[in-house]
């Protein structure tokens, strides 16, 4: 017996082999229409979509259970504005200074510039930030365990979620992104993560002509 709270595994659900096989095939003919949308329409998202979305993102595993994310939904267009401006201001030192010419030669492919229009045009930009710590009532740090790992996992639920929910998103990344705290009134104990821009794409939206990896590349499989 163990001396800490337990209750029965909740709804776990066993498939028969060929429902398995139905169900993952389904899912990842789902998950491999998901692409990173960079032209959105300005259409409006139900705020409800977006919180179960948000909900789903918050079941993801992380370090100790630390939970090490903060989510910061902006839809007001006044804090769009300062974020579109804040982030093409680092985008234009990026890629006019400081992105090496081995970082700028990879995404040539994606066209990718300094102009930023997604960031006042989609509905929802969400702002996830890691905390490296949790700071008790009483200023007392608690340090988390694998924030990075978990906030990655989260995340990845929430573009997943998103996209089953028909939506479409942009992970973006200015670098640096600590105009974030400051314009979204964050502490300095969290570092912004990453820019989720999310809606519905643009009619004419297009996206880069690229490929993955083949299964052989980017996985092995050890039978002995
Ligand atoms: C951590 C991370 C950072 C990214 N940052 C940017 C970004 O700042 N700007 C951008 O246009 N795309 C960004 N992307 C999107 C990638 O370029 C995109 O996922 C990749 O090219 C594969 O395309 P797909 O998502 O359409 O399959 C980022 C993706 C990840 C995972």
């Amino acid at each position: 017996m163990s001396d800490y709270p337990t209750i029965p595994l909740p709804e776990f659900v066993e498939y028969p082999p060929e429902e398995m096989r139905e169900r993952i095939n389904n899912f990842y003919n789902s998950v491999s229409r998901r692409r990173t949308v960079r032209e959105f329409s300005d259409r409006p998202v139900p705020r409800d979509i977006i919180e179960t979305a948000l909900m789903a993102a918050n079941t993801a595993p992380s370090g100790a259970n630390l939970q090490p994310w903060h989510f910061v939904v902006v839809s007001g267009a006044e804090t769009k504005k300062k974020i579109r401006e804040a982030a093409e201001v680092e985008e234009r030192e990026f890629y006019e200074h400081r992105a090496s010419e081995e970082w700028l030669a990879a995404l040539e492919p994606l066209g990718t510039d300094s102009n930023k229009p997604f960031l006042e045009t989609a509905p929802y930009l969400i702002a996830v930030f890691l905390q490296k710590f949790a700071v008790l009532p009483d200023g007392r740090k608690v340090k988390h365990y694998y924030p990075t790992e978990s906030t990655g996992l989260a995340t990845g639920i929430l573009i997943t979620a998103l996209h089953q929910a028909g939506l479409a998103c942009l992970t973006h990344t200015p670098s640096p992104m600590k105009f974030l705290n400051e314009i979204l009134g964050r502490p300095k104990t969290e570092r912004p993560f990453l820019l989720l821009v999310t809606g519905y794409p643009a009619d004419d939206a297009e996206v880069p002509d690229i490929s993955r990896k083949s299964m052989s590349e980017f996985a092995s499989f050890v039978d002995e």
